[in-house]
């Protein structure tokens, strides 16, 4: 069983040094181009820090173009802290990919406003969105690399961990393009348009009861904040949410700390797979709350959710502790299951992880793109 050990830190594993290149030196040059993962990346890598063509001799008195960013060397520290056994269930891979679209989420297309380009939540009022709860710890990973590569910006090594995270578990490989650029100060909440609130809870619009199949009351209304509130907002369709959801919530856990919901969505949660769509439709789901004590009692006190909150689990009252592994699944996840719109979706999912990994590898591309400008 899981210890879930929360948010109280944990050292991340250091590699030797990486290697800086110079622009100016042909040979480091060269190196560069071979260590790029591809052509486009480096390619890429041109565009956003500063084209090498740019650089001019040491004689001449032109402003420096700013540092080029190593990015495979920047990848490989990546890779190298991934795996941490203080963390969790032993990995990186979850939080950071949480911190990815948390900060590619707040998207509004009518306004152009939000989303990774920026990198808002190192100010205050980003951060402080209950939505944001338990991001600090992945920020705080990352500064030791952001220390040791400071040209990349935060809000391009935010989007490559969780892309680094994503490949390291199985998931899929997506390629990186660099070019976001950190905002100086919090004077983006004047920008046109920008507003607060716009990243999903997980029980939003909902009532007390609970309906003659257990699907509690205002679920379509909760199912409507997803869909137009935050998803359509953003420009996604119905696949591409269910998509998300289903390579989002394979992995890591809700921590009672943090958001107040609490436990894993799988048996396996540091590992790319389509456990999450294909338990949602073949297991057993009830719902809980904090007064259900019960679950500590049959070995599930890690599905106890904080008081006030309500969530699923696949365990029942007076079942014997160990019948399944613990899982949970929040109410907005359910909603995968009751829409009409979203079902026919999560039925392929749970049927192809091949399909899930393609569709969820393209989606969370235009996730973390989107407002960025490329
Ligand atoms: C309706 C939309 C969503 C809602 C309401 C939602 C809600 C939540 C909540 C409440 C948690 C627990 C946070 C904690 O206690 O630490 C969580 C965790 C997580 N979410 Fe979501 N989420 C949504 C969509 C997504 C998407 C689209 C992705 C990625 C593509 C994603 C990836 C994750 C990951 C990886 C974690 C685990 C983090 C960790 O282990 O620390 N979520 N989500």
């Amino acid at each position: 069983m899981h210890g879930g050990k929360g948010f109280g830190g944990g050292e991340a594993t250091r590699d030797p040094g990486p290697t800086y290149y110079d622009p100016n030196d042909p040979k480091g040059k060269q190196q560069a181009i071979h260590k790029a993962e591809s052509f486009a990346e480096y390619l890429a890598k041109r565009g956003s820090a500063g084209s090498w063509s740019a650089v001019v001799s040491p004689r001449s008195r032109a402003v420096a173009s700013p540092p080029a960013v190593d990015y495979a060397a920047v990848r490989k520290e990546l890779k190298l802290m991934m795996d941490n056994p203080s963390w969790d269930d032993g990995s990186l891979a979850p939080i950071f990919i949480r911190l990815a679209w948390h900060s590619s989420g707040t998207f509004d297309k009518a306004s152009g406003t939000g989303g990774s380009n920026g990198a808002g939540m190192r100010f205050s009022t980003e951060a402080a969105d209950p939505e944001n709860a338990g991001l600090n710890a992945a920020r705080a990973f990352l500064e030791p690399v952001k220390k040791r590569f400071p040209a990349i910006s935060y809000s391009d090594l935010w989007v490559l961990a969780a892309y680094v995270g994503l490949e390291h578990t199985g998931g899929p490989a997506i390629q990186f393009h660099p070019g976001r650029s950190d905002h100086q100060d919090e004077n983006y909440w004047k920008e046109k348009g920008m507003s607060y609130g716009r990243l999903p809870a997980a029980e939003k619009y909902l009532g007390d009861e609970v309906d003659a199949e257990g699907r509690v009351v205002g679920w379509e209304r909760l199912s409507n904040h997803v869909r137009h509130e935050v998803f359509y907002r953003m420009g996604f369709n119905d696949q591409e949410i269910v998509a998300l959801l289903c390579g989002g919530h394979v992995y890591g856990r809700a921590h009672p700390k943090a958001s107040g919901y609490a436990g894993p969505w799988v048996e396996n949660p540091t590992v790319f797979s389509n456990e999450y769509a294909a338990d949602m439709i073949e297991d057993e789901w009830f719902l809980v709350g904090h007064e259900d004590t019960w679950l500590d009692e049959q070995g599930a006190a890690e599905l106890r959710p904080a008081l006030g909150k309500r969530q699923y689990v696949n365990q029942k009252r007076g079942g014997q502790a160990g019948d399944h592994p613990n899982q949970m699944m929040l109410v907005s996840d359910m909603i995968l299951a009751w829409d009409p719109g979203f079902r026919p979706h999560l039925e392929v999912y749970a049927q192809s992880e091949e399909r899930l990994k393609e569709d969820f590898g393209k989606a969370f591309k235009k996730l973390t793109e989107l407002g960025c400008g490329f």
